[in-house]
Formats: C-alpha cells, structure tokens, sequence
C-alpha cells in the first residue's frame, strides 16, 4: 500500500499539450501509470491527485472525504483560492449537515420543473442578444462579450434579484477571484466588494421586496444579511462564469469538428445530449476538485491519511477509457451522462438544470439562426483561458 511518502509526480497545474480541449498530458500520464499520486500544489505543500473516473466518483461520494476549507490540510489550489475561503465560507465548502441545511433553502429554486419554465423567457433572452448581435447587417463579433457572457448573467441577475445594470462590476470581480496569478490580496479586495454590494442589495430587499432569491432569503427570516450576502456571491459567480466559458468553449469545439457541427445542424433535437457531450469533453472545471480526508481511507492501491489533502481531476475522469472509450474524440451520439463535469456527491452542482437549460437554448437559437457561422481568426489566435480557474476562450471573433 503506497503512502504520502510517495515522490510528488509534478506542480499542479501542469501545463497544457497541443490540444487546448485536451487535460494536460501530464494528468493523462497519471491516469495511466499511478491513478492516484502524489503532487506539489503552488505552496509547494503536497497533495494526492486522482484521476480515473471510478477514483473521482469514490472520493466525491465518501463523507469520510471532507469539502471543508477550514480543516487543516485542505488542498487550496491557488493563493486566490485559499483566500475566497478564508473569512466566509459558503456551503460549497462546508459539509453536512450544515452544507445540506443551507442547500435546502434553494434547491426548490433549481429542480428540473421550476427551471423548465424559466424556458421562454431564456428563449427570448437567447434571441434579443442574437437580434442585437447581428442588427444593421453585422456580419462579426464577439461571442463571448455579445452572447456567451449576457446569456447566464441576465438569468441569474433575474433569478436572484440583482440589476443587470451592474453586471460590468460584478463580473469584474468574479474575473479577479477567478483569475489564477491574482494576488490574496486582490482576491480579498474584490471579494469584499462583491459581498458589500450583495450585502447592501440584501438589505434593500428588506424594505422593497421582490420575487428574487434575496428577497425568499430574506423573507424566510432564518438567515442573517451576511449569510445571505456570500450565497448570493457564490450563485452569481457560479451563476454566469461557467455556462459562460461552456457556450463560447462549445461552439469554438463544434467549429473545430465540422462533421459534428453537421450533425447537430441536421439533428437539432439531439441537442440535450450533444450538451451533455460537450460538458464531457470540455470539463471547464479544469484544475479540479479539493477534499480532504478526515480518517484514514485507503483509495485503490494508495492508503491516504488523515489531514491529507486529495485534489480530484474531473477532467481526466472523463476521458477515463474504461467509463468513455475513445473519449478524446467528440462525439455528440454518446450517451455522455455518466459525466462528473457537475461533480459528483452532496455537492454535485445545485444550478445544473438551469446550466443545461441555457446550453441547449444558446447553442440550438445560435445554429439555427447563424448557418454560416465560423471563427474570424485563425484558430492559433483563440486566447483559451488556461491562466483563469474555469477553462474557456478569453473572447472568441466570429463571422456569419
Ligand atoms: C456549465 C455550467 C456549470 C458547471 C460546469 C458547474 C460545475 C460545478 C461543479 C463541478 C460543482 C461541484 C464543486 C465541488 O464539488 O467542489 C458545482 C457546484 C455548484 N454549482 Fe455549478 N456548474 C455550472 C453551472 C452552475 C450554475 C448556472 C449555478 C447557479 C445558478 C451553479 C451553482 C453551483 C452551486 C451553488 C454549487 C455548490 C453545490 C454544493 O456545494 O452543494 N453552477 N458546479
């Protein structure tokens, strides 16, 4: 049985192959030869990595694997990181039944029902950012700036109850929290301002109610204004960062697979299952899942400790031959659904009915209403965002 003396196979993250959708090799090698081994983190603490799908699922499901930030030897994976998570954590990182507590109070607001009929009024979203996108015979732009960013941001402004007319500040500050060379200090100054304005909108809501996840909160009467403040950051950043990254990420991977592309232009009602492709292969939560062990747990042929720290590569666990086979190719009639790109366990992702629901809306509205739909730069030029902690395309120039 292989322990924490093992070496350290390399720093997370390792760098990028010459495929920009692809995991690093180094993740891929891994998987292959050590699943579950041992890395440097940027502290130059070490850290177990797992990699294979049935390793991730193990870890992410097993209570004995704590999501809690507070507990020492929790495997921060940046500076940045460690302080989101130094002064107020949210139930991302907190376990239950404190986690299940405070997740409670808004999953009403997210089964598949409640988000299905948010579907009209994503429909038309979807559609005036397309009719403005392409108004006075436009024939270029951004897609991320002018359709993949609004998108999820006017939805989730609309669900919460936050102004629109913020959404500069707000996303902003979710850039610099994301960004992986930020400083702590950077990450805490923009912290803090996303939490004084949530904190702020939370207390207006006290006296001007509206039918906005705030005001619920507020109305509920179970949680403080500060409580209240940090869920609201952790739904409007995760809210938008990340179906953001998949729409502009997908369609740049469907531009790039032409036969693909066809297929999902001819078949334009495979489209739910062409998205849950696309979360395979993307995996845009790219630099992983932390958890540490609370006990000693021994995972395939390595006996991780107490305190130790086990950083999950949901990436490379889909692409995991054994669950996906050719899994480096793209193919939207796999039945991709056995994905962790949402997780897996009591913290799989609260919003995913909302996120895949957004997808099939943006993708299936561009393709329809863009046939001639292509990259305006050669692809070498795509800025993908490998220095940011939620993978994707910095902007992504399209022509029609
Ligand atoms: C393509 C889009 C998305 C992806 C790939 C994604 C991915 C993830 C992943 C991997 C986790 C698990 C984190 C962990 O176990 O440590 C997670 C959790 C979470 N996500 Fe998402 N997410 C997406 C969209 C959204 C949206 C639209 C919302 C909100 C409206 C959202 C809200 C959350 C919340 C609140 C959690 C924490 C759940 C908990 O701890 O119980 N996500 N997401």
């Amino acid at each position: 049985m292989a322990t924490a003396a093992q070496t350290p196979r390399f720093t997370h993250p390792a760098a990028r192959g010459t495929c920009p959708f692809a995991p690093p090799p180094a993740y891929r090698q891994a998987q292959q030869e050590e699943p579950v081994s041992r890395i440097t983190l940027w502290d130059g603490s070490a850290s177990w990595l797992a990699t294979r799908h049935e390793d991730v699922k193990a870890v992410l499901a097993d209570p004995r694997f704590s999501a809690d930030s507070t507990r020492p030897g929790f495997p921060f994976l940046t500076a940045g990181v460690r302080q989101l998570n130094a002064g107020r954590p949210t139930f991302i990182r907190m376990d239950d039944p404190e986690h299940a507590r405070l997740r409670r109070m808004l999953t009403g607001d997210f089964v598949i029902k409640k988000v299905e009929a948010l579907r009209p009024r994503i429909q038309r979203i979807a559609d005036d950012l397309l009719d403005r996108m392409t108004a006075d015979g436009r024939t270029g732009a951004d897609l991320v700036r002018e359709f993949a960013l609004p998108l999820p941001s006017l939805v989730i402004c609309l669900l919460l109850g936050v102004p629109y007319q913020d959404h500069e500040f707000f996303q902003e500050c979710s850039r610099v929290m994301l960004r992986r060379e930020s400083s702590a200090e950077e990450v805490g100054a923009a912290q803090d301002r996303l939490v004084d304005y949530l904190n702020r909108l939370t207390e207006a809501k006290r006296t001007q109610p509206d039918d906005g996840i705030l005001s619920r909160l507020v109305e509920r009467g179970e949680l403080t204004t500060a409580e209240i403040g940090a869920m609201g950051r952790l739904l409007l950043v995760a809210g938008h960062e990340t179906t953001a990254n998949m729409t502009a990420l997908s369609v740049l991977a469907l531009l790039r697979n032409p036969d693909q592309l066809d297929h999902l232009r001819r078949h334009p009602e495979a489209v739910t299952g062409a998205v849950e492709e696309l979360l395979r292969y993307l995996t845009i939560v790219h630099s992983g899942l932390g958890r540490v062990a609370t006990e000693d747990v021994d995972l395939g042929a390595v006996r991780i400790r107490a305190g130790e720290g086990v950083v999950c590569m949901i990436s490379t666990a889909n692409r995991d031959e054994d669950e996906f086979p050719d899994g480096d190719e793209l193919d939207l009639t796999r039945d991709a659904r056995r994905h962790l790109a949402f997780g897996f366990g009591v913290h799989q992702c609260l919003g995913q009915p909302l996120a895949r629901l957004e997808l099939q809306i943006a993708l299936a509205t561009l393709l329809r209403r863009l046939p001639e739909l292509r990259l305006a730069v050669p692809f070498e030029d795509v800025r993908f965002r490998g220095d940011m902690l939620i993978y994707g395309v910095h902007e992504l120039p399209l022509a029609w």
